[in-house]
């Protein structure tokens, strides 16, 4: 298995943009980086006739969503795109503790996520909250804390958001990758310091649930089909948090796809952690055409093939599963323009991670998608 491509949630955090800079098409084409990315995309259009994919709400089967900020809601394209092909929403960053305790404990901002809930509510989108708990956010609101103020604000905080949400959402991410990426080990973080690896996960699905019981509870994590041993530690996780009487209700398989998973691994896995019986949200598909394997040379219409096998074999993979654990199949972002990956400074200007293209047409990613779910595995 090739040397884990580094996940952009860990290796370019730093350089993503924390929040809405994601720059809708407008800005583009206002911004000196018009004419270049116009061009590629044209030129790319210019070589391939457009593709006829339905949209891709009235062929999936079950609700099919896409992540959001804020900032899309004012941006007409975009807003066109997702009411055409989304029935479901899942706020990219705002909802997150980085954003809502940006001021501190005592002044949670809900003003980007209470018009986000507005958005799909008026459009009649679900919206699925992301994510309580993470382990990489909340350092610095909880510093400081002796153990009763940090229990008070752990609870507090998880009360307070899916309490506010109760009725809104139809679901969260409660907790957000516990698990190391290499999957040797659970991840140890301000929150496992205090209450241990699963004791954490525990504490926040209980907390959850108590704030707001008709929502299904989801533990959400990445690689899980491409790291085999960080997949072989969910399952062993998800096992011992069951044994343990968690109201953990569904699992998330975010799906950040490579394009050189083997073929096979991610049908495999979804056939292996469907065996729990739970509803199963792909919560974040994106597949970029980016290796970290300087020598590939392969040409980018190769890239956009390989793409199109692995997007197509878990889409297949998710619609061969029981109806009743077909939650819903949510897309990181709707256009490539959009995607977290053109967003980091490492951006090449060619990746199309997306279904859709900088200007809203089809790429062969939507077409991938419809394939996968036309054949179920
Ligand atoms: C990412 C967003 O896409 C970026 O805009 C933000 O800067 C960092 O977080 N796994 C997750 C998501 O669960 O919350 C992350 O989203 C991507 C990885």
């Amino acid at each position: 298995m090739k040397p884990e491509t580094p996940h952009p949630s860990r290796s370019a955090r730093h350089l993503l943009p924390q929040g809405e800079k994601g720059w809708s098409r407008r800005t583009i084409l206002a911004s000196s980086l018009a004419l270049p990315l116009a061009a590629c995309d044209r030129f790319a259009s210019a070589e391939a006739t457009p593709l006829d994919v339905p949209p891709l709400k009235s062929i999936a089967p079950a609700p099919f969503g896409t992540a959001i900020k804020a900032s899309h809601i004012d941006d007409p394209d975009w807003v066109a795109l997702a009411r055409a092909n989304v029935s479901q929403l899942t706020p990219e960053w705002e909802m997150k503790m980085e954003y809502i305790l940006a001021n501190g404990l005592d002044r949670p901002n809900f003003d980007r996520t209470d018009r986000i809930a507005a958005f799909a509510q008026s459009n009649g989108m679900g919206l699925h909250g992301h994510t309580l708990i993470w382990y990489s956010q909340g350092q610095e609101a909880f510093a400081g804390l002796d153990n009763a103020a940090f229990d008070r604000a752990f609870d507090g905080y998880i009360a307070t958001v899916a309490g506010r949400y109760r009725g809104k959402v139809r679901s969260w991410d409660v907790v957000n990758e516990p698990i190391l990426d290499d999957g040797s080990a659970m991840r140890d973080c301000h929150w496992s310091q205090r209450y241990g690896q699963d004791g954490y996960i525990l504490r926040a699905f209980e907390k959850a649930r108590i704030a707001d019981p008709q929502a299904v509870l989801f533990l959400n994590e990445y690689n899980q089909e491409s790291v085999p041993a960080k997949g072989a530690q969910f399952l062993k996780l998800v096992e011992r948090l069951l044994k343990a009487g968690c109201p953990l209700q569904g699992l998330g398989l975010q799906s950040h796809l490579w394009i050189d998973i083997p073929e096979g691994v991610i049908a495999a896995y979804m056939r292996e952690v469907a065996q729990f019986g739970l509803p199963i949200h792909v919560s974040e598909l994106d597949c970029t055409l980016r290796t970290d394997n300087r020598l590939d040379l392969r040409k980018q219409a190769d890239r956009i093939a390989a793409q199109g096998a692995r997007v197509t074999e878990l889409t297949s993979a998710f619609a061969a599963l029981p109806k009743a654990q077909q939650f819903a199949f949510t897309i990181w972002g709707l256009r490539d323009t959009d995607s977290w990956y053109r967003q980091a400074d490492k951006d090449d200007g060619k990746d199309k991670p997306l279904p859709f293209d900088s200007f809203g047409r089809p790429n062969p990613m939507a077409a991938a998608i419809a394939a996968g779910f036309k054949t179920p595995a």
